[in-house]
């Protein structure tokens, strides 16, 4: 059942077996183990290290077994140390002789290495697939509220008003640099490290440059010891990862706030929403609670596999197996929060007029009502005293700067005429910010067109 009963004369203890076997988990990327050992022997066969026939019965033993575990005629037997055992045994029971010739020139090393890039990579292209999904929906909320008033916050106080379009346009642009974060690390890491043996290559003329092209690599890795050793590439993608959930955990934040009784900027579909066991009005935001909550876990596993590397001598240490279990958690987790958070937007009601009640309610045409001033001469730190004393006046009679008579502005100061009112109206201000990246509709139009583009060449 061992690859390595030879040079031992006792049995291993059981619980050994059990802290070092990695089966339970590493039989995710059966896949990839198969695949790859699939390109390897015809790699081996091209050099004339295998003859042919015992690479077409290699071939067709592997092809059955894939067959044979994706139907569930075989299952994967945990009494196997790893998934490489379990193939490589399973395929000598059925074809005998041949089989013990898969492993030649190849260590389990070079081949965790590439199972795991392989899975991975694989990972890296699903990711990206969901985040268009995601962008893809928010681009239509934006295309559908460039002129659908709200207040804009800072320290989470009113602050200027925005549109609905604008504050998703930031969401946008912070997925659309997560998914050139995976493009990135997908070109880095895109490179087959078979061929590297334990740890120094092999004596067997191996041509890694048609291994790599058969797999879809751009090419080999160029050491053999930093090829079995590197884990870089999952800790880049596990930091991209992370960046990922922080955003969605910023974006369920205000999902939750909007969807809140004291704000009702949304409401959550049913769908998308759970209902308390004792307290029958109430319907909670659990999906974005959860995103929320998850993005410590996907943290977790970076913090996780940065120390685990941190005192690793080359080359390859059992250190290394470590690095699957929470990275193939975070991989998961992370798929599955951005599809229901994709699924939950899509869904989302927006209560427009809440939102623009709100941004009509609270001063945010404040910094408009001092531009009108410095527009009619007034210096801009006197307009602000000026504006403040108009915001002062407008708390104490709980009305907004658009509730005051004329004369009370010029009781104020005698600069303001009738027109101050359209000059702060929620849409004059929104719409007088017209440099690109503003919340006006036709700065917003140019940005929108552009990431519509992106979108169709991405
Ligand atoms: N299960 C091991 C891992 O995940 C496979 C490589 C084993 N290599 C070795 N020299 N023991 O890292």
């Amino acid at each position: 059942m061992k690859l390595w009963g030879g040079r031992f004369t006792k049995e291993t203890n059981q619980l050994v077996n059990n802290f070092n076997a990695s089966i339970s988990f590493d039989q995710k990327f059966y896949r990839q183990d198969i695949n790859g050992s699939i390109a390897h022997v015809k790699m081996l066969s091209k050099q004339g290290i295998l003859t042919d026939e015992d690479k077409n019965a290699i071939i067709n033993g592997l092809e059955g077994i894939l067959s044979d575990i994706e139907s569930g005629a075989l299952t994967i037997g945990d009494e196997y140390e790893d998934i490489h055992s379990f193939v490589e045994a399973t395929l000598t029971e059925r074809i005998g002789e041949p089989g013990k010739r898969l492993h030649t020139g190849r260590s389990r090393n070079d081949q965790v290495a590439l199972d795991m890039k392989l899975y991975t990579r694989d990972e890296i292209l699903e990711t990206d697939a969901l985040l268009k999904e995601l962008l893809n929906v928010i681009i239509n909320i934006m295309e559908n509220n460039t002129e659908t008033f709200m207040p804009g916050f800072t320290h989470l106080q009113k602050a200027q008003p925005i549109t609905l379009a604008h504050h998703m346009g930031a969401y946008f642009e912070m997925f659309k640099r997560d998914r050139d974060r995976l493009s990135d690390i997908y070109k880095r890491m895109n490179y087959c490290p078979l061929g590297s043996g334990a740890l120094a290559g092999t004596t067997y003329p191996l041509d890694r440059e048609y291994t790599a092209e058969l797999l879809d690599f751009y090419g080999p890795t160029l050491n053999s010891m930093d090829s079995v050793s590197d884990r870089d590439y999952l800790i880049e993608f596990l930091s991209a990862l992370s960046t990922i959930m922080m955003h969605l955990s910023r974006f369920s934040e205000e999902i939750i706030l909007w969807n809140s009784n004291e704000y009702r900027f949304i409401e959550i579909d049913d769908a998308y929403s759970t209902g308390s066991s004792i307290m029958p009005q109430k319907k909670n935001p659990d999906i974005a609670e959860l995103v929320r909550g998850k993005t410590g876990r996907v943290y977790g596993a970076l913090m996780s596999i940065l120390t685990t590397m941190k005192g690793i001598p080359l080359a390859y240490n059992k250190d290394m197996q470590e690095d699957k279990e929470l990275s193939f958690d975070a991989f998961d987790t992370v798929k599955g929060c951005i599809s229901l958070f994709t699924g939950m937007l899509n869904t989302i009601k927006f209560n427009k007029s809440v939102m623009e009640n709100s941004a009509r309610h609270g001063f945010t045409n404040a910094t408009d009502a001092a531009d009108y001033l410095v527009n009619h001469g007034v210096p801009f730190r006197d307009a602000h005293g000026i504006v403040g004393q108009l915001v002062l006046f407008c708390i104490e009679k709980n009305i907004s700067l658009d509730d005051m008579t004329i004369d009370e502005y010029k009781a104020i100061s005698p600069v303001f005429e009738d027109d101050i009112y359209d000059a702060i109206s929620i849409k004059t201000c929104v719409d007088k910010r017209v440099t690109i990246g503003a919340p006006g509709k036709d700065a917003m139009e140019k940005v929108i067109e552009i990431n519509k583009k992106y979108l169709e060449e991405n």
